[in-house]
């Protein structure tokens, strides 16, 4: 006789909830209220530049002047090279969008860049994972000063006023991670917020330097480990901490 097979069974006949919840609805920029976490990913090295266009070709071409593609061009411009990481701001911007935080809606993302540009990045947008790809969409943000879903009117990523300060919701603490300060778990940091209590914590999307980025705007400084880290894996460790903490899986 042959084996009996199982019969298919559907996921109403499983009867447990599914394991890819949908998008939570984002927390909108302008409530004041929501409890969330603000991630400003500050010193962003995005700066365009005009380059001679191929072949004699006609027209104006701009690049995002990076170290690997505009070497020459940062020597000329007697530029240190470690100026221009925007890999370093995409590499932030892929951890960020993708953690489950932002999927829960209780994360939103602002990048200021070195030059002082302050850029609202819409949780639901998708950054393009390929650096080309980025590069292009960031010369076209910082020339039209926005860019809009194909399908609907939705800024996806817009140039905003300064100061970020009038962007945060009124009970905010802030914080700038630095590798300088005391380390502290995270969950343990977040959970001594208030119920309606954001949190704000200024990330330095660059290569060096001293994280005095935010000296003017923070309460506090925190470390997230006992080592110094890369950008992304410390905007990495903070998002698990908020996450641990609100309970998102
Ligand atoms: C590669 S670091 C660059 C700045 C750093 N002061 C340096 O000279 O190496 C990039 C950023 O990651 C964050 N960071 C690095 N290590 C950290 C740590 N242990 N705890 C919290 N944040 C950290 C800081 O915000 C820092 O500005």
């Amino acid at each position: 006789m042959p084996p009996q097979r199982t019969p298919h069974r559907t996921r109403s006949d499983l009867d447990v909830p599914s394991f890819v919840p949908e998008a939570a609805v984002p927390v909108q920029s302008h409530d004041k209220n929501t409890q969330r976490l603000i991630v400003v990913l500050s010193q962003a090295c995005l700066e365009t530049h005009k380059i001679p266009s191929k072949n004699g070709a006609q027209g104006e071409r701009y690049a995002l002047l990076n170290c690997d593609d505009h070497q020459g061009l940062l020597k000329r411009m007697q530029r240190d090279i470690a100026d221009a990481r925007p890999d370093i701001t995409h590499q932030c911007l892929l951890t960020l969008l993708d953690s489950p935080i932002n999927k829960a809606g209780k994360l939103q993302v602002y990048i200021l860049t070195a030059k002082g540009v302050l850029i609202e990045v819409n949780p639901s947008v998708r950054i393009p994972r390929t650096f080309k790809r980025f590069s292009g969409l960031m010369v076209q943000l910082l020339h039209k000063l926005s860019i809009r879903s194909v399908n609907s009117h939705e800024k996806l990523l817009k140039v905003i006023k300064n100061p970020i300060t009038d962007h945060l919701p009124t009970k905010c603490r802030r914080i700038t991670l630095s590798s300088d300060a005391k380390p502290l778990k995270v969950q343990d940091y977040v959970q001594t917020l208030e119920p309606d209590e954001s949190i704000c914590v200024f990330v330095g999307a660059m290569a060096h330097g001293t994280d005095d980025f935010a000296d003017e705007w923070v309460d506090d400084k925190i470390s997230v480990s006992q080592y110094s880290l890369s950008a992304s894996v410390a905007c990495s460790k903070f998002c698990h901490g908020c996450e641990d903490a609100w309970n998102i899986m």
